[in-house]
């Protein structure tokens, strides 16, 4: 894999001059995106340190993609699409529920037990078993997506492509994303936690203990947290303005789903989410 990981840095060196002509370079990069698709590679993960990791020649790679494709003309029935990557495919192989009005981009991986509702997942992004991607949210490229989690109604999970050592956003296993949330820019949710419908989370905003008052973090909710969208005042020359941050109103226990989460869990087990 390292030669394979230091010719993509050699190609992603004249990133700006390669086209399609060049097939060598085509033939790595298709490489790479079969083995995105495939889930035996990824562009980031969690270390033993508890820190999102990096892969950036992946990105890389996805990155020359769009250099070495040409747009194409594809059919689905009386839909048309003119684009440069083409769809998922092989959902029953792979184990994956697709409601009809989804789509995924090849060179995601989607685990086995996933659900997607019709919702959107782009090229780099990882979502672990058993997730359940909700109406209309869209998982961004590159997203990490763990085991066991469900991303609810509208909910948007931002990309990052570029540049190619920016840090995706990562949701970890068993996290409960609530309606219409914004997760964005290497925003973090940690494992188990629920973030209340409408939270926006991104790296500038502040996550603030309700108990304490004391900012935990900016963009991260740690693990076993239930989260909601709060307005803190700051005082500026012009007056005094309200200003978004992400409340930690309750901990759960290790493993303690929360009550308002656990039905979800129980339709998805019996595979009749709506
Ligand atoms: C986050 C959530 C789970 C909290 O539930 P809870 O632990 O039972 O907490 P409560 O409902 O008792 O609310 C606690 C406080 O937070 C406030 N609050 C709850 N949800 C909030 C939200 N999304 N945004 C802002 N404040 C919220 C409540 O008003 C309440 O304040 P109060 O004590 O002054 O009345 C829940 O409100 C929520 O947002 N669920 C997601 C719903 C959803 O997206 N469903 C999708 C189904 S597909």
């Amino acid at each position: 894999m390292s030669d394979l990981a230091s010719r993509i840095r050699h190609w992603y060196e004249q990133v700006a001059e390669i086209d399609p002509t060049n097939l060598e370079a085509r033939r790595d990069v298709e490489l790479v995106i079969a083995k995105l698709d495939d889930g035996q590679l990824r562009v980031a993960e969690i270390d033993e340190n508890n820190a999102v990791v990096v892969h950036e020649w992946v990105k890389q790679a996805i990155l020359l993609l769009f250099r070495l494709r040409g747009l194409e003309t594809s059919l689905a029935g009386p839909f048309e699409f003119h684009d440069k990557l083409e769809l998922k495919t092989q959902y029953a192989r792979r184990g994956v529920r697709v409601v009809p009005g989804a789509s995924a981009r090849r060179g995601s991986f989607l685990s086995p037990g996933v659900i997607m509702m019709p919702s959107y997942v782009n090229i780099g992004a990882w979502v672990g078993p058993g997730s359940m991607i909700d109406t209309w949210a869209t998982v961004g490229s590159c997203a990490q997506i763990g085991a066991n989690v469900h991303l609810a109604g509208g909910v948007g999970i931002g990309g990052v492509l570029e540049p190619a050592n920016a840090v995706p956003v990562v949701i970890e296993d068993g996290a409960f994303i609530g309606s219409r949330c914004m997760v964005v820019e290497g925003a973090r949710v940690g494992k188990g936690s629920v973030l209340g419908a409408g939270t926006i989370l991104n790296p500038s905003i502040p996550v603030i203990d309700a108990e304490t008052g004391e900012e935990i973090s900016r963009g991260y909710v740690p693990d076993f947290c239930v989260a909601v969208s709060a307005q803190r005042r700051r005082e500026f020359p012009g007056g005094d303005f309200y200003l978004p941050c992400v409340l930690v109103i309750k901990r759960l226990g290790e493993n303690e789903r929360h009550s308002k989460v656990a039905l979800n869990a129980l339709l998805r087990d019996h595979g009749v989410a709506t």
